[in-house]
Order: C-alpha cells, then sequence, then structure tokens
C-alpha cells in the first residue's frame, strides 16, 4: 500500500476515521490507536472544537507546589511539567523564602501591544504625524470593536509610531497599546490593528501590511522579590555559591540561557496548568532578557547587609484568566480555583514568585551538591515505570539502580527481572 501523508479533507473526517487513518499509516496495534482514540479529562469533543485534525488528548503530570506566601497570600500552585524534581524544588524555595517573610510579585498593567507595519510610505516622517494627529478617531475606533473590554475598563489607551531602517527601505510601524485586563488578549488586539488599519493607510499614505499583536510585552512586566535567611538556605557559603552561580550567567550568554531555563520551567509549568500560550511567554521572556543587545539572566541574585541573599527577576507575563482556551478545559478552570487567583494580573505575579523560587532551588543545587544526585533518583523512577514496574514494585527497582550506578532502562529492566524471580 502506497503510504502518503497526502490526504485531503482529513480534517472533515470523524475523529475514529482520523485515528484509523494513523494506525494506518504509521503501523500502530489495536492497543496503540486505542490510546489515541482514548477520552481523557478533556473530552475528545472539546479537544476537536479547540484545534484542527484532532486524533487524541494528551497528559502530563499535574503537581501542586505547596508553601508558596506571595503578596502576604498562601498559594497551592498547580504546575504542569514532565521533568522530576522541578515542583520539589519550587516547593522548597518556597519555603526558604517564607522564612524570610515571603515573596513580593508585583505585576504592572496589563497592556498589550499590537503593530500595525505600513510600507512604501512616500514620507515616512509626514506620515507619523499625520498618524498621530488622528490619535483619538484611531483608538475609538479600536476600541468600538470590544465594547465588553471598554466596559471593564480596558480598551485602546496611546499610539506610538516608529520609523524603521529595514533592510528594503523605510518603513513605518504603528503600536496600538491596550489594556486587556484578564485576557491574555492577541485576539483582542489584533482586531483592533485590523480594524483601524484602513485609517492608518489614508494617513500615511502608505500600505498596511502585518497587523499582529508583539509577544515582547514589555508594558506587561512582573517584578518578583525575595529575601531568604542565610541560616535557612544553609549558611553563608551557600549564599555566596548562589551569588556567583548567578554571576556566571550575568558575565555568560551560554550560562544565561540555561539559568533562565530554569526559571521558565516554573512559570510554563503554571501556564500549562492554567491553559496558557506557552510560547508567547517564552518568546517574551527571551526577547526581554537580550533587550540590551545581549542576552542577559533575568534574575539578580545578591548579598544584603545581613548576609542574607536577596533575589530579584522581572520579565514580562502575558497570561488571561478569560478566554475560549481557558474556559474550555475543566483543568485548566481548576487549576484557577486552586491557585484563587482574580485576575490576570494576579496570576502574572504568582508565575513571577514562582520562577524566581525555580531560579532559586535550580542555582542552589547546582552551586552545592549538584542536580544529578535529586534528579536521578526520580529518573530511576521513571525508568522503572518504563521498564514495566508495578507501582508498588518502583521505589525498590530505583533504589537499585541509583545504588548499581547504572541508571539505564536495560538495567531496570534487569533488576525488576531478578525482584520478580526472588519473589
Ligand atoms: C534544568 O531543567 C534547569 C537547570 O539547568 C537550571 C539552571 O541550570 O539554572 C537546573
Amino acid at each position: 500500500m502506497s503510504r502518503t501523508s497526502r490526504i485531503p479533507g482529513f480534517y472533515k473526517l470523524p475523529i475514529p476515521e482520523r485515528v484509523r487513518v494513523v494506525k494506518e499509516f504509521a503501523g500502530l496495534t489495536d492497543e496503540e490507536a486505542e490510546l489515541l482514540g482514548k477520552t481523557g479529562r478533556l473530552g475528545l469533543d472539546v479537544a476537536d472544537k479547540m484545534i484542527e485534525n484532532v486524533v487524541g488528548t494528551f497528559e502530563l503530570p499535574y503537581g501542586v507546589a505547596v508553601n508558596f506566601l506571595i503578596n502576604g497570600r498562601d498559594y497551592l500552585v498547580p504546575m504542569v511539567i514532565e521533568e522530576p524534581s522541578v515542583v520539589a524544588g519550587a516547593s522548597n524555595a518556597a519555603k526558604w523564602c517564607r522564612d524570610g517573610g515571603g515573596l513580593v510579585s508585583i505585576a504592572s498593567e496589563q497592556i498589550m501591544v499590537s503593530q500595525i507595519q505600513v510600507i512604501k510610505v512616500p514620507s515616512p516622517h509626514t506620515a507619523a504625524v499625520r498618524i498621530l494627529e488622528r490619535k483619538k478617531e484611531i483608538l475609538d475606533l479600536a476600541n468600538s470593536t470590544n465594547e465588553i473590554l471598554v466596559k471593564l475598563g480596558g480598551g485602546a489607551r496611546d499610539l506610538e509610531v516608529r520609523v524603521l531602517d529595514s533592510p528594503v527601505g523605510k518603513m513605518v510601524v504603528v503600536h496600538l497599546l491596550v489594556d486587556v485586563r484578564d485576557a491574555m488578549g492577541a485576539n483582542i488586539v489584533n482586531t483592533m490593528a485590523e480594524a483601524v488599519a484602513p485609517i492608518i493607510e489614508e494617513a500615511s499614505g502608505g500600505r498596511v501590511l502585518l497587523r499582529i499583536v508583539s509577544n515582547l510585552a514589555d508594558r506587561r512586566l512582573v517584578k518578583s522579590w525575595a529575601r531568604v535567611p542565610k541560616d535557612s538556605i544553609g549558611g553563608e557559603e551557600v549564599v555566596e555559591g548562589i551569588v556567583y552561580a548567578w554571576a556566571f550567567a550575568a558575565a555568560d550568554p551560554y550560562r544565561a540561557t540555561t539559568h533562565n531555563k530554569g526559571i521558565m520551567n516554573g512559570i510554563i509549568a503554571v501556564a500549562l496548568a492554567t491553559g496558557q500560550d506557552t510560547r508567547a511567554l517564552e518568546a517574551g521572556a527571551h526577547a526581554y532578557a537580550a533587550r540590551r543587545g545581549r542576552y542577559e539572566p533575568l534574575s539578580t541574585w545578591e548579598v544584603d547587609g545581613n548576609g542574607d541573599l536577596v533575589g530579584y527577576l522581572e520579565l514580562p507575563i502575558a497570561v488571561g484568566t478569560v478566554g475560549g482556551s481557558i474556559r474550555s478545559n475543566p483543568m485548566t478552570r481548576l487549576s484557577l480555583k486552586i491557585l484563587g487567583v482574580k485576575t490576570a494580573k494576579e496570576l502574572a505575579e504568582v508565575m513571577g514568585a514562582v520562577g524566581l523560587a525555580q531560579n532559586l532551588a535550580a542555582l542552589r543545587a547546582l552551586a552545592t551538591e549538584g542536580i544529578q544526585r535529586g534528579h536521578m533518583k526520580l529518573h530511576a523512577r521513571q525508568l522503572a515505570l518504563a521498564a514495566g514496574a508495578r507501582p508498588d514494585e518502583v521505589d525498590v527497582v530505583a533504589e537499585e539502580l541509583v545504588k548499581s550506578g547504572r541508571i539505564t532502562l536495560e538495567k531496570a529492566q534487569e533488576i525488576l527481572e531478578g525482584l520478580r524471580s526472588r519473589r
């Protein structure tokens, strides 16, 4: 049988038919194909409305980080992630921060930027002025696309016009600044940008091309801070080690990338649990890390006059607590309820605090025993499961694996066989 991925009308097939096509194409067994068609907590019918060509849903571990005291309030933090040690790390670090009075996290206004690109502008600087002259008209038209947002106190707030030098010559770029309140806001600002494009064309004499949100959400910043008593974290030497670890990241983009990855471990785990656009968050964070023309760590660690450790994190966090994909998934609704957050601003503040705590956990581990010991224990458990260990066998197999010093799937299988033959 010919095997082609050119399948016209795949999207129109009912889900069981799509599963059958995938099964045939990939030579899946009945069991494997069944795994695809199985419904989880997110029903297949809901999933089918969320994206295209759905053949199943996908699960990841859902954990809850404890000990978080943020802005004087206690939070249990849902985290979805495949990586061991992250939830435990966040919980431990939250405890150290709690000993210092808890984390402080402050989000700015929820302003998103929508970009409108104008090309072939005869006189770019004159065009910039002509566009600014019509600011009120442009903002009013943008706001007419979303009366509900305006009623909620949000809406288009301001206009900025830039003249850019590009590889194909000068172009005019208009920024529409929109207070999106509790929405992530991409859809809202994209609609506004499309609506105002004709006025901008008329005013500039050029041609509007792109009308799209910018994921460099630098008007939607979160600043998180914590003081960690030196005795809570293991003494002066550990504090010094963490500052040196941070300084390494400040001096070297190779290290800064991994440093920031550790921060995003926490932020993205909460983002997944609460149904956010994780790619937008990652793109925004890394662009912000490079805002001074060089890739830098998003956090800073220093010692205060008392010898305690002080951490500060600053990054854009564009998230929503309202919106289709968040409300349609029962698990994301549940996460928001567990968190008890009422607004997107509060959710962003929690995420910033989790990012800072996660960074602290990683730096402490790296600057002391290294991360492999803790990691390997959990990795061994995953291998034990992969080798087919039952829940009552997992810990025994994992322990023997770690002791053996050969943490591989083959070794896990060998240990499991041994264990079963001894029983
Ligand atoms: C691993 O997922 C994250 C770390 O690499 C972060 C870091 O190095 O700071 C441990």
